[in-house]
């Protein structure tokens, strides 16, 4: 088993690492930036279906449903197709509307999650054209599915989801990038600079990683807090609730995460001197509210642990601690802004004393009710 953690303590800090070459796979054959070209085959075997998709469905679990999110704010932007988001075990058990020109997204690190696999089953009784994002070659969800492409970040051990995460996020761009491109919803100059971007980001990934020393520090003064709160916007909002979840899987630490503008109809109540907020605020679209609402928090005497754009000085003002994560368009910001949460929840969960890669109660993939 040593071996096979290729000198990490743990599985889970090995495929953190892993996450540079994990995205590089997701991209091989299929990202050609030179001719311009995003080809992922099952997509260019059912162009027509994404194209004239009246709404995507996108049904999930657990962190791939929050790679869905992601997916609902990139599909909604790049290729205008408004797009819902589902607990595949609310889905499976709530006689859902779908219509003939609905494309379902079925998103599963395993392939194996018993709700989601009954979900789509479902939706295949109701007519709709389903494609599975699986990482798990030959898994059931994959092989019950229409069509799909995989991820192809390779085995992931550790029950907490890191690696599949960013590669699933990764497809799903690359997804949104083809159809935008093939329906005209996006500028051609903006498409190609995607394609730039998207291939520097897993250097970009790897700049990211720089941040565990910093990180670890971090980790080392909140590992007992009882409670922390995850904030984000826009594309990042789901990046808070992974944050979250990650820290709540592993650390044993509850841990809520909101879209920061939400603050004010609720958490707020809940901040003082003792509550540590971890704000992911980089140099994006409404920067300017994120720093209110990190006044916000300061002023209350939270504790502000923010994820920033390197060179930021705004927040680095405000914060108690800043990370740093390398500069890249706002779609694609959430693949950078993850890295630290997940090394910070790692790094708690170690000094905690917690079983990282099988943490209590928990599988890594859940195939009963
Ligand atoms: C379990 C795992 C999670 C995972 C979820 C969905 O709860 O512990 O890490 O996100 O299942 O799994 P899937 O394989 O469908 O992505």
């Amino acid at each position: 088993e040593q071996i096979e953690k290729g000198g990490f303590d743990h599985f889970m800090l090995k495929e953190i690492y892993e996450q540079p070459n994990a995205i590089k796979d997701t991209f091989r054959g299929r990202l050609r930036v030179a001719e311009g070209i995003v080809k992922i085959s099952g997509v260019e075997d059912n162009l027509q279906k994404f194209m004239n998709a009246d709404r995507i469905l996108i049904i999930a679990c657990g962190t791939s449903w929050h790679a869905g999110l992601v997916a609902e704010y990139i599909f909604e932007e790049f290729a205008r197709i408004p797009v819902e988001v589902e607990y595949a075990s609310e889905f499976r058990y709530r006689n859902p509307v779908i219509r003939p020109n609905d494309v379902v997204i079925a998103i599963s690190q395993s392939g194996e999650t018993a709700d989601t696999l009954a979900a789509i089953k479902l939706a295949k009784e109701s007519g709709a054209f389903v494609f599975g994002v699986c990482n798990v070659v030959g898994s059931s969800i994959s092989r019950e599915t229409h069509s799909g492409a995989y991820t192809h970040a390779g085995p992931e051990i550790g029950v907490a989801s890191t690696k599949a995460f960013t590669t699933q996020i990764t497809l799903l761009t690359l997804m949104a990038l083809r159809i935008a491109r093939a329906k005209g919803t996006m500028a051609r100059a903006d498409y190609y600079r995607y394609l730039q971007e998207l291939e520097l980001v897993p250097d970009l990934v790897a700049e990211a990683l720089k941040s565990n020393d910093n990180v670890q520090a971090i980790a080392a003064i909140y590992k007992d807090a009882p409670n922390c709160i995850y904030l984000g916007r826009g594309y990042n909002y789901p990046v808070a609730l992974e944050g979250a979840l990650k820290l709540k899987e592993i650390s044993y630490i509850h841990a809520e995460g909101y879209p920061a503008a939400e603050m004010k109809h609720g958490p707020i109540a809940l901040i003082d001197e003792r509550m540590p907020v971890v704000v992911i605020a980089p140099k994006q679209e409404h920067y300017d509210k994120i720093v209110s609402n990190i006044q916000e928090i300061k002023a209350r005497s939270g504790k502000i642990i923010a994820v920033v754009t390197k060179g930021d000085t705004q927040v680095k003002a405000l914060a108690d601690h800043v990370i740093e994560i390398p500069e890249t368009s706002d779609a694609l910001s959430p693949l950078l802004a993850t890295i630290p949460l997940q090394l910070l929840s790692y790094h708690i969960a170690v000094m905690r004393n917690c079983n990282v890669d099988q943490p209590r109660n928990l599988a890594k993939s859940v195939t009963v009710e």
